[in-house]
């Protein structure tokens, strides 16, 4: 399968928000990844629906929604209505996840659990098969721009040992962190998805870095 780039709009430049997120539209890219902070679960507070409202009125790629939020459940209709293809909450965050899962799936979205750098993925085991989609944090949540975190190499490998002994088709995203510098290492792992958010909006042409990352992994 095609691996795919998912540029993190947590790093865009806010102030022209529309010009990035077109950026990202004419690049090589394949999703649009949004991080949804509360400032309970994760120490920070990026920003929410209204923001997410004006990138889903120009994006035209898949929205990619990852909630760092306590009770997502709360959210996933609105969610659902903003636009998101696919909703990611945290397993950290939810303790029934499975009917959480479900809700996802209901409201018509793809449905994601992320984990954080220190939870095993042992975890999945029992719910492997019901997730499009798991994101493994590469770093801690919270923040852009904070450097890998060397163990995702050997949760990757795991993970995907794990969706091949169940037969799934689950989809296997990397957050935090991503350079061209741990990008191959963590597709020969098992990555699908990369999501990169300062490599890419800092650089000097982002759509360029786009494309190279892209041509990188393919
Ligand atoms: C971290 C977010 C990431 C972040 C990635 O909490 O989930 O998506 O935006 O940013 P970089 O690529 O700069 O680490
Ligand atoms: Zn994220």
């Amino acid at each position: 399968m095609e691996k795919l780039i998912a540029p993190s709009v947590l790093a865009a430049d806010f102030g022209n928000l529309q010009r990035d997120v077109e950026m990202v539209n004419e690049s090589k890219a394949d999703w649009f990844h949004i991080d949804i902070m509360d400032g309970v679960f994760v120490p920070n507070i990026s920003f929410g629906m209204p923001v997410l409202k004006a990138i889903t009125g120009h994006a035209k790629k898949t929205i990619d929604v990852h909630l760092m939020i306590v009770d997502p459940d709360r959210y996933i209709q609105t969610f659902a209505d903003l636009g998101a293809d696919i909703l990611t909450v945290h397993y950290e965050a939810c303790t029934h996840l499975h009917r959480t899962i479900q809700a996802i799936k209901n409201a018509g979205m793809k449905a994601g659990v992320a984990l954080n750098p220190h939870t095993p993925i042992a975890v999945l085991e029992d719910i492997i098969s019901d997730l499009d989609l798991v994101c493994i944090m590469s770093v801690n949540p919270g923040f852009g721009g904070q450097s890998f975190i060397e163990n995702t190499y050997k949760k990757t490998a795991q993970l995907k040992n794990l969706i091949s002994f169940s037969n799934a088709t689950t989809l296997i995203e990397i957050d935090g962190g991503v350079t061209d510098k741990n990008a191959n290492k963590l597709i020969e792992a098992g990555a699908d998805v990369l999501v990169a958010g300062s490599y890419v909006f800092k650089s000097d042409n982002p759509t360029n870095t786009i494309e190279n990352l892209k041509n990188t992994i393919n």
